[in-house]
Order: structure tokens, then C-alpha cells, then sequence
């Protein structure tokens, strides 16, 4: 397999200087910028909406991986992908008719992720595979950054790989939340191909060198 992913969570990034941190995880060499949209109600905390998103678009040249955690989803999709989302990335507990969102995903034109919680078993996958781009793994509840990383959740991560080997499907398993380098192998062992990082890129062990931080996940 390539060598993993990294997309940097602009949660644990300085907000008050958003388009500079955008900017330099990207002159850094991440792969993605991770986007992660609470609502408060859904998950408790809230974050930042499609306007911010079309602010920071032109200061990213990696592409832009929105995970919304909004309910209900699906008002939304068109202000994310029109502020310049690449995927659009969903919690099928947020959707009344997850096949609908993903299909509205994919008219706005932007690759469909459909995110597993810890508690959500993978059959809610079962008949999805053909409408999606992309499985994320959350290896924490959703809602906040800086916290531990499940480590139940490499179990499902195996299993997701099995199957997309298995019946050779183009589609990425990104994991999220708690990634460290020590977690970032656990998670690449299991099978990711993209891994999520806020606090260990934005404030990691070798500080605001965001290319060292995101090079101590890859290896
Ligand atoms: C949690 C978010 C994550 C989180 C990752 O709901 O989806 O993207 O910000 O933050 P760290 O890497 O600090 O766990
Ligand atoms: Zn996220």
C-alpha cells in the first residue's frame, strides 16, 4: 500500500489565524484539510460553518475533507460543496435516508465519506458500498479533539480493509481522532490509508515544525 495519508484537523489550529494555519500544514505536505463541522446538538460542541469554509478554500492547495456532524444533514450539503468542499463526509445517524445523502453528496460533485461512530456496527455499510468514496473510522466520540484513541476500534478498521480488499473497491479508510505517532501505527497496522490528526499536528512534539509533526505519523 502507498504510504499513509495525513489530513491535519484545523480543530487544534490557532482560529484566530485560520488561513496562515491553513496555509502552512499545507506547505508542510499534508494531504488533506480536515474540516470538522459540530452543531451542538448532534454532538455537543459547536465549530464553524460553510462561510468559514469558502474563507480558508483559497489558502489550502490540499484538498478540503469536510466531516459534518449537523442534524439533520442534508440542508447543508450545497452550501459545503459550493464553499469548496472535496468530500463531503456524513454520520448516517444524521440522515433520515443515508443512500439519498450520499446521492445528493454526489451530484454537488464532491466524493461521498460515510463515517462509522464507535458504537455503529458495519452493516450500516452493507448497502452503501457503490455510493461511497470513502469509510471514517472514528476512533473517538465525536465532538471533541485531544482525546484517547479506542483502540477497540482497530478491530473494525481490519475489517473494513478485509472487505475492500476482498472485492478490490477504490474506497479510502481514513480513522479519526487520537492519532499520535504511536496510535498513527496502530491505525496504519489495521489498515488506514488516510489518518486524521488536530493535536498532534497542530501542537505536537515538535511544535509548530507542522512538516516533522505530520512526518511523525507517516513512519
Ligand atoms: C472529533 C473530530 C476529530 C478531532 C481530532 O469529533 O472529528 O477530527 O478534531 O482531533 P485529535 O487529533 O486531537 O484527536
Ligand atoms: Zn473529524
Amino acid at each position: 500500500m502507498d504510504s499513509v495519508k495525513i489530513a491535519p484537523s484545523i480543530l487544534a489550529a490557532d482560529f484566530a489565524r485560520l488561513g496562515e494555519e491553513v496555509a502552512a500544514i499545507c506547505a508542510a505536505g499534508c494531504d488533506y484539510v480536515h474540516i470538522d463541522v459540530m452543531d451542538g446538538h448532534f454532538v455537543p460542541n459547536i465549530t464553524l460553518g460553510a462561510p468559514l469554509v469558502a474563507a480558508i478554500a483559497p489558502h489550502a492547495s490540499a484538498p478540503l475533507d469536510v466531516h459534518l456532524m449537523i442534524s439533520p444533514v442534508d440542508n447543508h450539503i450545497e452550501d459545503f460543496a459550493k464553499a469548496g468542499a472535496a468530500i463531503i463526509s456524513f454520520h448516517p445517524e444524521a440522515s433520515l435516508h443515508p443512500h439519498r445523502t450520499a446521492a445528493a453528496i454526489r451530484e454537488f460533485g464532491c466524493k461521498v465519506g460515510l463515517v462509522l461512530n464507535p458504537a455503529t456496527p458495519l452493516n450500516v455499510l452493507d448497502y452503501m458500498w457503490d455510493m461511497i468514496d470513502l469509510v471514517l473510522i472514528m476512533s473517538v466520540n465525536p465532538g471533541f479533539g485531544g482525546q484517547s484513541f479506542l483502540t477497540s476500534q482497530c478491530r473494525k478498521i481490519e475489517a473494513v480493509r478485509e472487505y475492500i480488499s476482498r472485492h478490490n473497491l477504490a474506497i479510502d479508510i481514513e480513522v479519526d481522532g487520537g492519532i499520535n505517532p504511536a496510535t498513527a501505527k496502530l491505525a496504519r497496522d489495521a489498515g488506514a490509508n488516510i489518518l486524521v490528526a488536530g493535536t498532534a499536528v497542530f501542537k505536537g512534539a515538535n511544535g509548530g515544525d507542522y512538516a516533522a509533526n505530520i512526518a511523525s505519523l507517516k513512519t
